[in-house]
């Protein structure tokens, strides 16, 4: 992506680096929240098999590093005038380096999932009532202790090197400061904390026979982690002595850049995952594991949260599967190819003519926790073509979200208003999906670098800028316009709404067999 606008020097400045599954963003902002300059760095993502997803942690650190020169560069900003840096990333991903601070291995990240007889084996080991009354949550393929637990299983010999665990941006900030350290809202996606007290949990890590001595320091996201070593202020032209924040797992920090940091208010992202975020000022458990209860990144409150693993991440692999003449088309006009494909899904009609898309590519977390189950188009006709895969592909992601907000709203949590961000809330068809099928109005926020911007001003807090996360957001965050629901169209998904419901139901025994195959 390419770096935008140049200021003048000395201005005070604000670095947020979100590490993402496709890329690393980084952004510098004014303390109004303006972006200054922005640069992504994109990297791949492993699939050694079915199921599997692995990156390489060295991929994200170079990607930051190269990031925060190419920023500082393009505005000019005088790096002694940028008051803190923000760590967001990918959730759930284990890093795992040895006493020197070496990878061991590759990084096997949040939508990776090989881990089912881990999560049986937590539950004998803990007992699966304690995990989910401590953890809060049930054992989770996609959570990191099931992936430490694999390594040791089927890896004992790098399990035996291990010196260090940390989270994907745990390990960036690990590069930046020479400090093992993480903070609460990443941290309760890893299933080894007490959620309630917002630490490690002594009882979950000694029944496990995880040593604490692995696991980073625990913080609060506004919190002071460290400080600019002096090679990374070499390697990326920072001023050593930077201060680093805790900073926030993507979601929890997206919904610091949305605003969303008191209870009632909540947020759907669309990234590779989808999330539906809402924060509470207490814990809320589903006792059936369809949503999950996290810390959020604002002291003293939490959230509860789905996510649907392949939501962005379908619509990428039907651009790459399926799309190229968009992406050819999409480059003539140098336009995104996501805008080219979002032209041809608005011709579609509601339903797709009659094709539905259930967006199981990478298994699924919420509403349905199962790693066995896979994509399906259901209804494939002759008459079909791109366009109604693309719509269909949108539906699909969509009509998850509407069952996330139901299971919410069984919860006593359903939103009134919700905002929308992430790199899918640029299409408008897919927000007016999103309004339509919630009944109720779907806002955007004015800035489009949600998590980047939300660890920015956690960095802030950190740093003093402002005094509180409150006052962050009110300095920094402005609400965009926002789409209402068609209720007439509410109507028309309604059917094909229940059929896509229906049909995991109808399929759950088959993917089992599927997955037993060979
Ligand atoms: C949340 C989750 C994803 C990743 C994607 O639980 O796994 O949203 O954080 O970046």
């Amino acid at each position: 992506m390419a770096i935008f606008m140049s200021m003048g020097k000395s201005v005070e400045t604000l670095l947020g680096i979100d590490i993402g599954t496709s890329g690393t963003k980084t952004v510098l902002f004014g303390t109004d929240g303006r972006a200054i300059a922005s640069k992504t760095v994109e990297y791949p993502m492993h699939q050694p098999q079915n199921g599997w997803a692995e990156q390489d942690a060295s991929d994200w650190w170079d990607a930051a590093a190269q990031g925060i020169r190419a920023v500082l560069a393009a505005s000019g900003a005088d790096p002694a005038g940028v008051r803190g840096v923000g760590l967001s990333g990918q959730m759930h991903g284990l890093v795992m380096l040895d006493a020197g601070g070496a990878l061991l291995r590759r990084s096997i990240i949040w939508c990776d999932q090989r881990t089912g007889r881990e999560c049986a084996q937590i539950n004998e080991l803990v007992g699966e009532r304690r995990v989910l009354e401590i953890t809060a949550n049930p054992a989770m393929t996609g959570f990191t202790a099931a992936k430490i637990l694999w390594v040791r299983n089927n890896e004992p010999a790098v399990y035996e090197k291990c010196a260090h665990i940390l989270l994907p941006k745990d390990y960036v900030r690990y590069r930046l400061t020479g400090e093992f350290a993480t903070e609460v809202s990443d941290a309760a996606g890893m299933q080894l904390m007490d959620i309630g007290a917002r630490d490690w949990s002594p009882e979950v890590l000694s029944k496990l026979g995880i040593d604490r001595a692995l696991l980073g320091a625990m913080h609060e996201s506004q919190d002071l982690t460290g400080r600019v070593s002096a090679a990374a202020a070499r390697e990326t032209g920072l001023a050593e002595g930077t201060p680093v924040a805790g900073g926030a797992g993507d979601n929890p920090a997206a919904a610091v850049g949305a605003g969303v940091v008191r209870a009632g208010r909540a947020f759907t992202t669309i990234g590779s995952s989808a999330v539906v975020y809402a924060v509470s000022d207490g814990m809320t458990l589903d006792l059936q594991g369809r949503v999950h209860t996290l810390c959020a990144s604002v002291p003293g409150k939490w959230t509860v949260m789905s996510c649907t693993q392949g939501a962005g991440l379908s619509l990428q692999w039907l651009r790459n599967t399926c799309c190229a003449p968009e992406v050819e088309r999409a480059a003539r006009e140098s336009k995104d190819p996501y805008y080219v494909m979002d032209g041809l899904a608005e011709g579609a009609p509601i339903g797709a003519n009659r094709l539905l898309f259930l967006p199981y590519l990478m298994g699924e977390r919420s509403p349905h926790p199962d790693p066995d189950c896979r994509g399906v188009f259901f209804g494939l006709s002759a008459m079909h073509g791109r366009p109604e895969l693309i719509r269909a592909v949108l539906e699909g992601v969509a009509y998850s979200q509407r069952e996330c907000v139901d299971v919410f709203d069984e919860m006593g949590a359903r939103p009134d208003d919700m905002l929308v961000c992430g790199g899918g809330a640029r299409s408008r068809v897919w927000r007016q999906m999103l309004a339509d099928l919630y009944a109720c109005p779907v806002s955007l926020t004015e800035a489009d670098e949600g998590p980047a911007l939300g660890v920015a001003l956690l960095a802030g807090v950190c740093a003093g800028v402002y005094a509180s996360i409150d006052e962050a957001c009110g300095a920094a965050v402005r609400k965009g316009g926002a789409l209402q629901p068609d209720m007439d169209a509410h109507g028309r998904y309604e059917p094909y709404y229940q059929l896509y419901k229906k049909l995991y139901r109808d399929l759950k025994g088959d993917f089992k067999e599927l997955a037993a195959i060979g």
